[in-house]
């Protein structure tokens, strides 16, 4: 006589059952979105305060890392914002990674390649402005957090630093083209995030593209701004 076992069923929580769905991916695709939209909003704002002068910006520099005075310990909101933001990044590239195998898997094997292609012409240009952002960015931190970039750095002083990596040439392109890169991603995110939470009324579709555009545009030419401004001289030392 042969004995079966009974089958256990594991359970698993509901949000990493929901986070195993491709609709559980793009609503984590589109709140860390959103968190990763706020933050360069921010940065880049925060950054304008270069145009004021290296007093303007080293403070502001200063005063995140004496977020919450004396109600918290130096640096340790900074940390948590931080710790909030990778977790985010991790989670959006995770999310984004899976999703397209999901889309791979998913693909009916005689599927007309023109129709695949236009169809998912936005997702592989995400893909790849992804790819690009994310290596800049690995690069930015080695040249303005860390001072590994290979140019003059010293730490608290963000106004000097940026001038001293943006005065040269290669560098102030890359990141010119790795910002518009980023734009072109925003835009995309933006316009597509509302689609992933099911917000895709026609009646709203106007006023997503104008959002969608005037997000990446204000990020995008505030930040292209920062290597132009060096390059031209408005913003230089001494
Ligand atoms: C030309 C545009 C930009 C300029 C001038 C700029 C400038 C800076 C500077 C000066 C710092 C160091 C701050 C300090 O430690 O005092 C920094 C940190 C950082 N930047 Fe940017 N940034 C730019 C664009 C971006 C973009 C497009 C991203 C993301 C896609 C980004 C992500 C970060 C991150 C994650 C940090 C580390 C923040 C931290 O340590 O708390 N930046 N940036």
């Amino acid at each position: 006589m042969t004995t079966t076992r009974p089958t256990v069923k594991r359970r698993r929580l509901w949000f990493l059952e929901f986070y195993r769905s491709a609709v559980g991916k793009k609503w984590v695709m589109a709140v860390t979105g959103i968190i990763l939209i706020g933050y360069l909003l921010a940065h880049m704002v925060g950054n304008l305060k270069m145009y004021l002068g290296p007093e303007s910006i080293n403070a502001y520099g200063e005063s995140l890392r004496d977020l919450g005075g004396h109600l918290v310990p130096r640096t340790h909101l900074l940390w948590i914002m931080r710790i909030g933001l990778v977790a985010a990044t991790a989670l959006h590239l995770h999310a984004a990674i899976t999703l397209t195998f999901l889309n791979w898997r998913s693909r009916p094997a005689r599927y007309d390649e023109r129709h695949y292609a236009a169809a998912n012409y936005a997702s592989r240009t995400m893909i790849y402005g992804g790819v690009i952002v994310a290596a800049f960015v690995v690069f930015h931190l080695m040249d303005l957090t860390w001072g590994s970039g290979g140019a003059e750095f010293a730490r608290g002083l963000p106004y000097e630093n940026i001038v001293h990596s943006f005065e040269r040439l290669p560098v102030a392109l890359f990141y010119i083209v790795a910002n518009l890169l980023l734009g072109v991603h925003l835009y995309h995110g933006a316009w597509s995030m509302f689609q992933s939470i099911g917000l895709n009324h026609p009646r709203f579709n106007q006023w997503r593209r104008w959002f969608a555009y005037g997000i990446a545009a204000v990020i995008t030419i505030g930040n292209v701004s920062f290597p132009i401004a060096v390059q031209a001289g408005i913003v230089h030392l001494g």
